[in-house]
């Protein structure tokens, strides 16, 4: 018995082939391109999305020795938030796809917010009026391609997020679903009540004919044209990446928490069956839905952690390579105080300024490209204690808990330990890092019914390393006060 896991992200396409016992057999990754038609504009080209993911699966299918009748189910996990229309007849998109990070509805979002439509958008769907979410960008192509908006209150068009869309293709259309966490990033989706809210698709008009079915993250997503992979195979998991990570990473209990280091950072704590609202300015959101149950989360995203590495080796030319950061890192002198805030795209939570942009701080005539490669990698830290202080102020359950990381960045054993220094807490690095392929495998093998409990899957998680804070308590909150001055400064 084998899963396909397909990890469908931003700048790459993956498929990964896991054993019955979980373990990883075949990886087959391919990147897609980028198109920037105006800026702050982010598109994907669906057909590069399609074909992608198309040959990554068949790709690591064979890289495993197997054939498409081996595999038992498919999970999926996707770039959550990007948005997709396309034409019911002919699965054909309506535009490229509008990517997470396009700002072109940030006016969208300022006027709604003036109008005070904030608290109402919060209370049903626990997120935050910003151009991040799907629904203004779904009303944005409405609006520009001729005839659309009738032709969606017609019924003769869907919106989907990218797991719909997959869905769509991988079914020959006879499904047109998602899953609750990705609807929880529509900004359509009532969190409480389990159902899209009439009064958001009103609000942020989007016809409701041409929404999906929502179900739960492991359950029946249909079976695949058998000509794709020569065989029908059952789609029986899907997650938002970001979710299927905390799934991975086993964070099945209120209080666990779990932080990607990709391009950005996305930190997500569990809290149960209670939807705990946020003070802070974080996100209230389903970190899974199993037998018909939301389990919340909070939620706090980074916009830049390892793109900060990119910009000192692409913008810089500091580092030929990301892995020269830690070294050249630690020849630093410590003493010199360099703070980098990179808000080179605006700053996420808890601070939500689209507009601000990166700055640096306390250069002297002695510092050099030690010294920004530091502040760079403390800049990951001390963005992550934010997020942490939010939530701890938000919830208490969020006091005594242990961090687990994963995604790129968490290879990094010096930026790993500042982390927990800089936090006052532990932070954990599991054995196996491909957290958010392994949660849409496991939610597949449990929705074909042939993979345990999570608390059963949860005793699989294995501990790799374990980084313990050594910062006295002075030393920690000096330097913390010295980054907060540094966002007061830049914003
Ligand atoms: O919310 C956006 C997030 O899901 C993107 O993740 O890994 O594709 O950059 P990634």
């Amino acid at each position: 018995m084998t899963i396909l896991a397909i990890d469908q992200g931003t700048t790459s396409s993956r498929a990964i082939v896991f054993s019955g016992r979980l373990d990883v057999l075949s990886v087959a990754q391919s990147e897609f391109p980028q198109y920037f038609p105006q800026s702050g504009w982010v598109e994907h080209d669906l057909s590069d999305i399609w074909s992608s993911t198309a040959a990554v699966s068949r790709a690591a299918i064979e890289k495993a020795g197997l054939s498409g009748a081996d595999i038992a189910a498919i999970g999926i996990a996707n770039q959550r938030e990007t948005t997709v229309i396309w034409d019911r007849a002919t699965g054909r998109p309506i535009h490229n796809a509008i990517v997470w990070q396009d700002r072109r509805t940030a006016e969208t979002c300022a006027a709604l917010r003036a109008q005070g439509h904030e608290s109402a958008v919060t209370d049903r769907t626990g997120l935050l009026l910003d151009p991040y979410f799907s629904a203004t960008k779904a009303a944005w192509i409405l609006d520009h391609v001729e005839g659309a908006r009738a032709r969606a209150e017609a019924g003769e068009l869907a919106f989907g997020t990218i797991d719909s869309y997959l869905i769509w293709q991988l079914t020959g259309g006879a499904v047109h679903a998602t899953d609750a966490t990705n609807a929880a990033r529509t900004m359509l989706y009532d969190i409480h009540r389990g159902e899209w809210s009439g009064a958001m698709c009103d609000l942020l008009r989007v016809p409701r004919p041409m929404l999906p079915q929502v179900r739960d993250s492991a359950a029946d997503f249909g079976t695949t044209r058998p000509d794709l992979f020569g065989a029908a195979i059952p789609i029986k998991g899907v997650a938002g990446d970001q979710q299927a990570a905390t799934v991975g990473q086993a964070c099945f209990r209120p209080g666990m928490m779990k932080s990607t280091y990709g391009t950005g950072c996305f930190a997500l704590l569990n809290t149960g069956a209670q939807a705990v609202p946020s003070r802070n300015r974080l996100l209230t959101t389903i970190a899974y839905q199993l037998d018909g149950r939301p389990t919340y989360a909070l939620e706090g995203s980074i916009f830049i952690a390892g793109a900060v590495v990119q910009w000192l080796r692409d913008g810089l030319g500091l580092i030929r390579d990301a892995n020269e950061t830690a070294p050249l890192a630690e020849t630093a002198d410590p003493a010199q105080g360099v703070v980098m805030v990179p808000a080179f795209t605006g700053l996420g939570a808890p601070y939500w300024r689209p507009d601000c942009r990166g700055a640096i701080f306390g250069l002297t005539r002695n510092t050099g490209p030690a010294e920004l490669a530091r502040a760079a990698l403390e800049s990951v830290g001390h963005q992550t204690r934010d997020l942490l202080d939010a939530m701890q102020t938000d919830w208490q359950g969020a006091h005594d808990t242990v961090l687990r990381v994963d995604g790129g960045m968490a290879a990094s054993d010096w930026t790993m330990q500042y982390l927990a220094d800089i936090l006052g807490a532990p932070v954990d690095r599991p054995q196996v890092t491909e957290t958010t392929a392994l949660g849409a495998a496991y939610l597949a093998g449990l929705g074909a019914g042939l993979l345990p409990a999570p608390e059963v899957f949860a005793r699989q998680w294995n501990l790799a390393r374990r980084f313990e804070p050594h910062m006295d308590a002075a030393e920690r909150d000096a330097r913390h006060a010295r980054w907060r001055r540094a966002i007061e400064a830049t914003i």
